[in-house]
């Protein structure tokens, strides 16, 4: 197996933990014998638990590792926090080689990780390879977290080809199918939080928890309510019904900033914006987004809510850019004559 190949694989292995390591990264380790063959892999599971490293290791004999190459996503840990230091426990070891994806942005780490492996007499190097991009985004909240203490904000919007998310009274279940819903309760699992604003719980009654087969989680909710009406009718609300009193905040400060600011004192390092068209044109129009999931249904829901209602650029040049692959779409219709 080759270096990109075992990177793609630690990356793999990496998105296992997604439901349950925040606020630590998501990382995957895979190690390969002295002839390149795979000896193991393994990921960080649920945060103060083992690190990827170990889990790989943990079926391994010292022999097996005579020469081996350490292949990881991030920078093996260089300090003793829940669990003890992955570089150290690698330093005892025969392996002749580490290969990470990136630098640990963590001032505890960077770079030391390596240190601690050259100083054994261990090859450490930064992978710098073509999954770079990808490396970047199998960590990319706690990357964001680290880099400027700020919550991580990632839109879901399920949207109809011409950029609907309801129609204009308001319906919109359901706009993507049974696949995208499944897929949307991976997401929620993935981020910290859910948020919402205040029409989106008035109108939809949602329920906005993770509902997965085999994923145990209780999850938090942020709501947006200025005028303070979702209190007033709590009684009549699934959101507080479901969720344990604790897990559902309702906030009234007009300012989003402010909201994030809050939030992340609260210990909530990436929020997942579930809507409705206000709230997305609001995060977007302040430049608070890092992520868009985006899905899009082949429907047309003509007159309706938008997703970007009320985003109002003064000119062409100040357009969105958002960095997708696939652009061009070709399908028939339902309403054809003949
Ligand atoms: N397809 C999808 O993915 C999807 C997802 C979610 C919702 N929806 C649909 O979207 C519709 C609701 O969307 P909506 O645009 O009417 O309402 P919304 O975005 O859910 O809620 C807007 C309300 O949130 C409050 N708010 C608090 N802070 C805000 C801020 N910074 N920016 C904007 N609003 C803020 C405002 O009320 P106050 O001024 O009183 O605070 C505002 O009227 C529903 O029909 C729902 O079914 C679709």
């Amino acid at each position: 197996m080759n270096l990109d190949q075992a990177m793609r694989l630690a990356m793999k292995e990496a998105l296992k933990g997604a439901p349950f390591v925040s606020p630590n990264p998501r990382v995957g380790c895979v190690i390969l014998g002295s002839k390149g063959e795979l000896l193991s892999t393994g990921y960080h599971k649920k945060f103060g638990e083992a690190h990827a490293e170990v889990e790989a290791l943990k079926s391994l004999t010292f022999d097996q590792l005579k020469g081996a190459h350490v292949i990881v996503t991030l920078e093996p840990c260089a300090h003793e926090g829940k669990t003890p230091s992955c570089a150290q426990a690698l330093a005892r070891l025969p392996i002749k080689k580490v290969t990470f994806g990136l630098v640990d942005p963590n001032p505890l780490v960077a770079g030391q990780g390596a240190q601690i492996l050259r100083a054994a007499g261990i090859e450490a190097e930064e992978y710098q390879g073509d999954l770079k991009v990808g490396l970047e985004e199998t960590c990319e909240e706690f990357l964001w977290n680290q880099r400027y203490q700020k919550v991580f904000v990632a839109l879901k919007v399920a949207q109809s080809l011409d950029g609907k998310i309801a129609l204009a009274n308001g319906e919109s279940k359901w706009i993507t199918g049974h696949e995208s819903r499944q897929k949307v309760h991976e997401l929620r699992a993935q981020y910290d939080a859910i948020l919402v604003g205040k029409n989106t719980i008035l109108i939809d009654n949602p329920s906005l928890n993770i509902r997965q087969p085999g994923i145990q989680k209780e999850n938090k909710v942020v709501i947006l309510d200025r005028s303070g009406e979702i209190l007033k009718i709590k009684d009549q609300l699934k959101i507080f019904q479901v969720h344990k009193p604790e897990n559902v905040i309702v906030s009234s400060c007009p300012d989003l900033e402010t909201v994030l600011k809050e939030i992340y004192h609260l210990g909530i390092r990436s929020i997942l914006v579930e809507g409705g068209g206000q709230i997305y044109s609001s995060f977007i129009s302040q430049g608070l987004v890092q992520r868009l999931h985006l899905f899009t249904a082949p429907i047309i829901l003509g007159q309706g809510i938008g997703w970007t209602d009320k985003i109002n650029l003064p000119h062409i040049k100040n357009k969105i850019q958002v960095d997708f692959t696939d652009s061009y779409v070709t399908g028939t219709l339902s309403v054809t004559k003949r």
